[in-house]
């Protein structure tokens, strides 16, 4: 068989080590040839491609970044995007793709499967772990443990200045980092998108830990994350599939913490150093499990379903499980959080 494979939305550790076991197993196991779309969509819209070997492959495990590019293409956009998809797959001699992204590329392969006939498998892939149909997407672990160690960092300057630190984290609309990491950092409140925040609740925790002795706290807010009654902003430029770029809820919870508290307040915002460097054991580990389970799919025949972890298992789910919905915040996990609050 001829396969492409193609990563789409924000890069993220782990993608490297997906292209790297799709490769091996496909040309190691089954004889198949595998070429490369380059920029996400974007690729076989344009017909960039490069071939994929054992040897540009190799040694790819650990490296960050995807070295097939990224973009936030969405080709049903794009004066005949979808017929173009169809075409670079022709001209190819392609028998399959494998589509590695979020809910914007998985959506995207969705629609390609069922409106154009596409041969597709899906590799979910994100920081934001958001995917529906899978318990963690690869990238997510990796983010956690950035978010962990700047929390780690962040504690000792909070304590040396008796100071407030409030730490903005990624995520869009799903407040997984921002309470996995700061769980793991021991933050004493974390604010996530799927609860508004009360900000006199969060004076009050603030100030009941400096009454019983701390005079210092860590603060970790989602970028999604929305003061109650806070207005929706209008005008805001949105990407292709309709997203706004978030970020400023840390500098605005700040200044309002240090109003309400009289404590010196700090926003520190962590951005893409989040989505940067190289994966964690687990997240190569998945990264490795998903692209060999993706290439068993494809020689199976097996299109529109994408892989996934269910407990320990790596199994395949129909792609429309992984992209109806997004996968919000476990409320039982922010309820082991909230114990440490205050
Ligand atoms: O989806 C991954 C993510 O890092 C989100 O957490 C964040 O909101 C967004 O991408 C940022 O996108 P960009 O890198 O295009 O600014």
């Amino acid at each position: 068989m001829r396969i492409g494979i193609l990563t789409g939305g924000g890069d993220c550790p782990g993608l490297n080590a997906v292209i790297r076991a799709v490769v091996r197993r496909s040309v190691s196991n089954y004889g198949s040839e595998v070429v490369g779309f380059l920029e996400g969509w974007r690729g076989p819209i344009e017909n960039m491609v490069m071939p994929l070997t054992l040897q540009s492959t190799g040694g790819l495990i650990q490296r960050g970044g995807t070295i097939l590019r990224t973009s936030r293409t969405n080709p049903f956009k794009i004066e005949r995007g979808p017929e173009r998809i169809m075409e670079s797959m022709k001209s190819n001699r392609l028998d399959a793709l494998i589509a590695m992204g979020g809910e914007d590329t998985c959506g995207v392969a969705h629609k390609m499967h069922q409106q154009h006939n596409l041969n597709v498998v899906c590799v979910p892939k994100t920081i934001d772990n958001d995917l529906n149909a899978t318990d963690f997407t690869f990238g997510f672990d990796t983010a956690v443990n950035i978010v962990m160690e700047a929390i780690d960092r962040l504690h000792t300057t909070a304590e040396s200045h008796n100071r407030v630190l409030v730490c903005e984290v990624m995520g869009r609309h799903a407040g997984w980092i921002a309470c996995y990491g700061g769980i793991a950092g021991g933050a004493d409140h974390i604010l996530v998108p799927e609860i508004p925040i009360d900000l006199t609740n969060v004076v009050e925790s603030i100030k009941k830990r400096h009454a019983r002795g701390k005079d210092y706290s860590i603060v970790v807010v989602a970028e999604g994350a929305k003061l109650e009654h806070q207005e929706a902003l209008k005008d805001q430029e949105l990407d292709s599939f309709g997203h706004v770029r978030l970020g400023g809820i840390g500098e605005t919870l700040a200044k309002l913490i240090e109003k309400h508290t009289g404590y010196e307040t700090r926003a520190i915002v962590l951005g893409h150093i989040q989505r940067g460097g190289s994966p964690t054991a687990f997240d190569r580990v998945l990264a490795t499990r998903f692209g060999v389970l993706a290439a068993d799919l494809v020689q199976q025949k097996k299109f529109g379903r994408m892989v996934s972890l269910q407990g320990s298992f790596v199994k395949d789910v129909p792609v429309a499980d992984g992209v109806d919905s997004l996968k919000t915040l476990d409320m039982d996990l922010y309820k082991v959080a909230e114990v440490f609050f205050g």
